[in-house]
């Protein structure tokens, strides 16, 4: 199988060098070049549509990536872009104080969130996770926090520790995903003290495979979390307005006592939310503090409304899972014929093509070689994070998708 041409990424380079300069490493976190494959991807796009991205030397790429969550519907999708606008231009978005949108985002909320009572808006995911484990120790009136996945940058969960006192972590412990043992141990010893047991509902560790909850895991974690009366939290930062409406609670239906959602409830215009049940969300009401100059900003609110109002009115979730499962299909299909040791986790709306460890660490090298033929070929999937799948994706971009893969796949096949 021909090796794919090296794309032409001169000026996402230059613009990198010049942003050395200028930023520590030139882009932060996730979107570093070495978070992909250094020399092989673009640094810098220029503009994106549907399900496509261009690059600022001119690639186009149909992107799997969905901008690490947020795109649920597709890039620059019209109708929201509109709404947005005709917001900003009509009426105004940042004033002094709150616009109307946040108790209609709230009442919708209550209709789809099986959790959802009481709501507060945010920005980040990772404001919103804070803001979680601080409302659930007020109602507990506990610290300790016992936690699964990844919950953003802030102090209390961050893996990278550097800048960070001990103290503001030490009482923070993690489980494994599908690891009740693990969780019962820790409760076994310091459940009383805990206020917090936050997780994914649905395996997404990075770097790692994805895994559904074993039968009676999710169940288990509830029973844990009642036993000892910690305050269940589910970080439905991604799976929330994908897996379904009402987010993984309502697909594996364990219902939480508070949720964390943000991404793809707005298409990409930030806004994060802690939602759950009426006495623990009370807690926000005058025991504590959250507040910031933009979480009102209404133009986020308008574009979670109509989100959401385009999620329910064309079914995007089940055209998602639909052409998704048919897609994983083809995709395990073409694993078992190239048998190259790749392997195919997650669900239809978000997936993950990983390479078993081996012990020679010939599955780093294939790794790299197959996701550089799929960026070489105008496919953008990260070989450190897993896939999504937006409305826009298109049978005939899922189709070219198969053919770059089945070529990728032939191409470590023939080297390995
Ligand atoms: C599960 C989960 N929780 C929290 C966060 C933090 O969100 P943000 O990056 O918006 O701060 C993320 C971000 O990727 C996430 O995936």
């Amino acid at each position: 199988m021909k090796e794919a041409q090296k794309l032409n990424i001169t000026k996402s380079l230059e613009l990198f060098e010049e942003a050395c300069g200028l930023v520590p490493g030139g882009v932060l976190g996730a979107r570093k070049p070495g978070d992909f494959i250094n020399g092989e991807y673009p640094i810098f796009l220029e503009t994106g549509e549907g399900s496509r991205l261009t690059d600022v030397d001119g690639n186009e790429f149909i992107d799997f990536l969905c901008g690490y969550g947020p795109i649920i519907l597709g890039y620059r999708e019209q109708e929201v872009d509109d709404a947005v606008c005709a917001q900003i231009k009509g009426k105004g978005f940042c004033f002094t104080l709150t616009q109307k949108y946040q108790n209609e985002l709230a009442k919708k909320l209550t209709e789809l969130v099986p959790s959802s009572e009481l709501s507060i808006f945010l920005k980040t995911g990772s404001d919103a996770t804070t803001a979680s484990i601080r409302i659930a120790r007020a109602y507990t009136g506990r610290i300790k926090v016992m936690r699964c996945g990844y919950h953003g940058w802030h102090d209390w969960c961050v893996e990278m520790k550097g800048g960070i006192p001990p103290k503001f972590y030490e009482d923070v412990f993690e489980f494994q995903y599908n690891r009740l043992d693990q969780l019962e141990e820790l409760m076994a010893t310091y459940g009383q003290e805990t206020a917090a047991i936050i997780m994914t509902p649905f395996g997404h560790p990075n770097h790692q495979k994805m895994q559904e909850p074993e039968p009676g895991f999710l169940e288990g974690v509830r029973e844990l979390a009642d036993k000892y009366g910690a305050v269940l939290v589910y970080d439905e930062i991604r799976t929330g307005f994908r897996l379904r409406m009402g987010g993984a609670q309502e697909l594996y239906g364990v219902t939480p006592d508070l949720t964390v959602l943000g991404k793809a409830i707005a298409n990409g215009y930030p806004i994060s939310v802690v939602t759950g049940k009426k006495d623990v969300m009370m807690m926000a009401e005058s025991n504590l503090f959250i507040s910031s100059t933009f979480f009102p900003n209404s133009e986020a609110f308008v574009a979670a409304l109509k989100t959401i109002e385009i999620l329910e009115r064309d079914k995007v979730l089940e055209n998602i899972w639909e052409k998704g499962e048919r897609f994983m299909g083809k995709i395990r299909a073409l694993l078992d014929k190239y048998l190259v040791g790749a392997e195919l986790t997650g669900v239809a709306p978000m997936f993950y093509i990983t390479f078993e460890k081996d012990e020679t660490g010939a599955y780093k090298r294939k790794r790299k070689d197959f996701y550089t033929q799929l960026i070489r070929k105008g496919f953008f999937f990260s070989p450190h994070h897993h896939a999504y799948i937006s409305f826009r994706h298109t049978e005939e971009d899922l189709n070219l998708t198969l053919t770059a893969i089945e070529e990728s796949l032939a191409y470590v096949k023939e080297k390995y």
